[in-house]
């Protein structure tokens, strides 16, 4: 097992990472001074996997829980979830020393952390990730919330998680598309801070596709510090932490513009992330064969790394991009490439430049 602390001063807390830890939970969470009432929400595809687990951990250490399980899938990522969670705490007489356990993808873990924030002003909550990418992203940090019609994420609030436990046990029923996905958000890691991450990924590929439990240990630890490392200098995004979006403002837009669902999140961020690279390379001065690395590291995961669209999805892409949360000014700020490891944030790219590269993809 390993252990990353996230540092945040009274709010810190720590990530546990490594085999058999859901049977660890009620004796993790009796050493948090916590109420004895809480509430497990999951999904209909995770609950009928690993609750009744967490159900007989939490009652072995003495806890009261209650089962709230919502539809798998981002859809039920929104207010009216939120809506009947808090009301099933409420008939649950949740007090305020109750705490909540998200257990799930980072769908369960935004709306649970979320309506964590909200329920009597403020419950404390337990992250435990299932998905790969959970694991790496969405459970570190204290980002939550739901999405509107308008757009993804646009309610939410930063409530950190008292603990997180990272079973990697629970991947092994991960669909490989989502295991991929994940590992798209392990790859950007590498490139924007550690280079030594990024070579073991191009050396091991094959024995992490097939769900190595050392090297996935060892690798989901290093992203979450390296998250938990930028999070903890810069908690609400004043600069640093932009350089987790790498790959992320031209993913955003994929995404958005050919209907959320056609692509996972970790799809549209590799496409992103081999074309900042490419940005990278006339901006920053990133080396083509840094460039090439990434991209056939991507390619060695088997994530896409082009997009072809005709004249209007890339007019509809580059409005996209404009509409993203990280324009200032209007002007469209990249976060790009040095060279393998090294990153910079805040970097203004003409429209015209990245309307030239979408076009000359592939060729
Ligand atoms: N808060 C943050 O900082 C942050 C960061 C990145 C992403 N996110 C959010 O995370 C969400 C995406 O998370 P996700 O990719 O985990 O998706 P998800 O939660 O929808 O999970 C993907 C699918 O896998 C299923 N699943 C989960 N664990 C499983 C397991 N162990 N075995 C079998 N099936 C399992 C789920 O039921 C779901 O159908 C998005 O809503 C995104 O906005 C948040
Ligand atoms: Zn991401």
């Amino acid at each position: 097992m390993q252990l990353v602390p996230v540092a945040l001063g009274k709010r810190s807390y720590s990530i546990h990472i490594g085999s058999g830890l859901l049977k660890t939970l009620g004796e993790q969470a009796s050493l948090l001074d916590l109420g004895r009432r809480c509430a497990v929400i999951t999904d209909s595809r995770v609950g009928p996997l690993f609750a009744s687990g967490v159900l007989k951990s939490l009652t072995k250490a003495g806890f009261c829980p209650s089962l709230i399980q919502v539809k798998a899938g981002e859809a039920t990522k929104s207010l009216g979830s939120v809506e009947k969670c808090c009301n099933a705490m409420a008939k649950h007489r949740m007090e305020r020393k109750s705490f909540v356990v998200a257990l799930g993808g980072g769908v369960v873990g935004d709306l649970a952390g979320f309506a964590a924030a909200c329920h009597l002003r403020g419950l404390q909550f337990i992250q435990i990730p299932t998905t790969l990418l959970a694991q790496v992203d969405s459970s570190v940090g204290g980002k939550t919330g739901v999405n509107l019609k308008a757009g993804k994420n646009l309610v939410g609030a930063f409530h950190q998680p008292r603990l997180v436990l990272c079973d990697i046990d629970t991947l092994k029923t991960l669909p490989d598309r989502e295991f991929r996905a994940g590992l798209a958000e392990i790859i950007k890691y590498g490139v924007i801070q550690d280079r030594a991450l990024f070579e073991l990924l191009e050396s091991q590929m094959q024995r992490i596709l097939r769900r190595d439990k050392s090297l996935l240990t060892q690798i989901i630890a290093r992203s979450c510090e390296i998250k938990a490392d930028v999070v903890s200098q810069d908690e609400t995004e004043s600069g640093l932490r932009a350089t987790l979006n790498f790959g992320h403002t031209i993913g955003h837009a994929i995404e958005a513009i050919s209907g959320y669902g056609k692509y996972l999140h970790g799809e549209a961020i590799s496409i992103g992330q081999v074309l900042a690279a490419r940005l990278s390379e006339q901006c920053l001065g990133l080396p083509a064969s840094d460039s090439m690395r990434i991209r056939q590291l991507f390619e060695r995961t088997e994530l896409p790394t082009s997009i072809r669209l005709n004249a209007l999805q890339l007019k509809r892409l580059l409005e996209a991009m404009q509409l993203d949360k990280k324009v200032v000014g209007g002007q469209v700020k990249f976060v790009l490439a040095r060279g393998i490891g090294r990153v910079e944030w805040g970097c203004a790219v003409p429209l015209d430049t990245v309307a030239q590269l979408m076009k000359s993809q592939g060729t």
